[in-house]
């Protein structure tokens, strides 16, 4: 299995840099190459980034 690397950007996402599958609470399941997760909570496409924390 390769290996994930996840960086905390300060006041931003969570950079997820590798092959992860992601299980949304309805048990839908989605495959993702990279992604950002929200860490803020104002993202209007949570669990994604979608640059709100900047405003
Ligand atoms: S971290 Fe970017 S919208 Fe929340």
């Amino acid at each position: 299995m390769e290996k994930v690397k996840i960086t905390l950007i300060p006041n931003g996402p969570a950079k997820i840099e590798g092959s992860v599958k992601f299980v949304h609470p309805d048990g839908k399941e989605e495959s993702k190459e990279s992604s950002y997760i929200c860490r803020c909570g104002k993202s209007k496409n949570y669990p994604w980034c979608d640059g709100s924390h900047r405003g």
